[in-house]
Formats: C-alpha cells, structure tokens, sequence
C-alpha cells in the first residue's frame, strides 16, 4: 500500500467549496489528480476557486448550485457526468450569517429550516443524487462534515446539531446500503475552526480572550481547513476501504478533554 494519494481518473465533487474548509479539501484533491467539481451557492465564489485550482495546474470546475433544492441537485449532479467523491461539506445556516445563539426553549421555528435544509436535506440530496452512478462503478465515497455540537452537544445550537446528527445517522445507515458496491460513507466531527465564517469573531481576540476560547482544546489552536483536507484525503484513498459507517472527532483532543 502506498501512502501517496493518487485520484487520477476519479471525479470529485466538494459542496460549498467556495471558501473556507471545502475549498481546502478541493485543493487536496486537485493536487491528488481528481477532476473537482466545486460547488457553492455563490457563483463568484465556485468560479474564482475554480480558476485558482486551474492556475495552478489542477483539474477544476464550478458547479453552482443550491444544495437544498433537490432537482438543481439533480440536474447537477448529471450534467457532471456523476461522480466517485462525494464531500457534504456546505452547512453552518446555509448562507454567510448565522441566526442568533439561542435556548432551544427561545428558538424561533423559522430558523430551524436553513440549519435543516443545508446540513441534512442537502447532504440528503447530493448523496440520493450521487449514489446511483457510484453503485454502478461498483466503487465511490462519501464523506460528510458535521460538527462537535452535534456529536457531544452544544447550548444554543439545538437546531443546527439536530441537523447535523442526522446526517452522521445517514451515513451510518447508507454505509450499510451500500458498502457491498465498494462504496464507504463517513462523517468527519470538527471543533471549533477557523474560516471565513469565524474569521471576524478570531481577529477581535486578544491572547488571554483566544486561550479562553481554546480552553478544553489540548492543542491550543482553532482547527484550520487543511487539517480538514488531511482526513479526507485518507477516507476517500483506495487504502480507506475497510473504514464506513464512522464519525470521526477531528478537534485538536477537545473530545479527550470532555
Ligand atoms: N466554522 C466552524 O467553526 C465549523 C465548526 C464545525 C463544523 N463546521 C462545518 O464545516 C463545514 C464548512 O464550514 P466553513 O466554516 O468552511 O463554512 P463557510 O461558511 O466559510 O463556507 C461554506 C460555504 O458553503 C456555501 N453554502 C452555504 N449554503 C449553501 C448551499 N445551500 N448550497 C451550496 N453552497 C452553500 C457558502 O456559500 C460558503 O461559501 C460546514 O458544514 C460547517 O457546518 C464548521
């Protein structure tokens, strides 16, 4: 077994690759020889990640699309020709902002939709829209990019962890649909990050405020998008197929200190 990742061959898509952790897993595997698909629901966004990835010599398109509407998906997903990879990776409130923190006993119902629509009905929808063409390959994989607040449980999010424990629990149960066509279905738990979407609640921190943010994180830093594209790059390499079914914790040892 080689530790090199090579995807020559195999097509790739990234949901909500325009920035942040999806972009860092697109590179990953653009540099890996995969055709990538970057999706986002903002078309600047996808094209602009898209033409960085060509310039530097990977095989790259935008795919722009809503990953709540299941027939865009769709359309999608064929007009790509289908694909091998599948990363579920756009999620937070499906968009740039996030609703206020709040008791779930406060929470306004209105709001459950975004968090339900992009972190489960999209994964829903880009795996239904993906698996046919993997059975027939007779090989695929799917990852998925869930949260902490979902697998431990976090005050104040009950929504958006509702949402993304279902999606570990359809991983779960399509790992077992489909693992007999060479196909595994995983789920990646990440800590606290630090991306676009956080970036402006890190920068106003002085040192003492960050470690008090970081308490409870052995390694005393915010997750970064390529230690993201690590993992994946290991669950979706030939050497990952006798892994499915897993929700993996990647969270500098927060897990370790609960
Ligand atoms: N940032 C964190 O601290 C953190 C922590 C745990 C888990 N996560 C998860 O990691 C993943 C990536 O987070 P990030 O911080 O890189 O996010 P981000 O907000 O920086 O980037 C997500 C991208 O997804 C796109 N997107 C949103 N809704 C979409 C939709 N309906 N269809 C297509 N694209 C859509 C956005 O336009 C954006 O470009 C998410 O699933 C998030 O829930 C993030």
């Amino acid at each position: 077994m080689s530790l090199t990742l090579d995807l020559t061959g195999r097509r790739a898509l990234v949901t909500g690759a325009g920035q942040g952790v999806g972009a860092g897993i697109a590179g990953l595997l653009a540099r890996a020889g995969a055709r990538v698909m970057i999706n986002d629901l903002v078309a600047d966004r996808a094209e602009q990640q898209a033409a960085e990835l060509r310039a530097s010599g990977g095989d790259a398109v935008a795919a722009p699309f809503d990953v709540t509407d299941f027939d865009q998906v769709t359309e999608s997903i064929a007009d790509l020709d289908g694909v091998d990879i599948l990363i579920n990776n756009a999620g937070n409130a499906g968009g740039d902002s996030w609703p206020g923190m709040v008791n779930f006993a406060e929470s306004d119902p209105a709001d459950w939709d975004r968090f339900l629509g992009v972190n489960l009905y999209g994964v829903m929808n880009a795996t239904r829209a993906a698996l046919p063409t993997m059975i027939e390959h007779g090989w695929g994989r799917v990852v998925t990019i869930i949260s902490d607040s979902a697998r431990i449980g976090e005050p104040k999010m009950a929504a958006y962890a509702a949402a993304k424990a279902g999606a570990a629990g359809l991983m779960r149960a399509i790992s077992k649909e489909v693992g007999r066509h060479g196909i595994t279905a995983n789920s990646i738990s990440l800590g606290t990050m630090r991306t676009p979407l956080t970036e402006a609640s890190w920068e106003g921190l002085d040192e003492q405020q960050a470690a008090a943010r970081l308490k409870g994180y052995p390694v005393r830093r915010p997750g970064l998008p390529d230690d993201v594209a690590g993992l994946v790059g290991y669950l979706v390499s030939p050497g990952a197929s006798w892994i499915t079914g897993q929700t993996i914790p990647l969270n500098g040892g927060y897990s370790v200190a609960q």
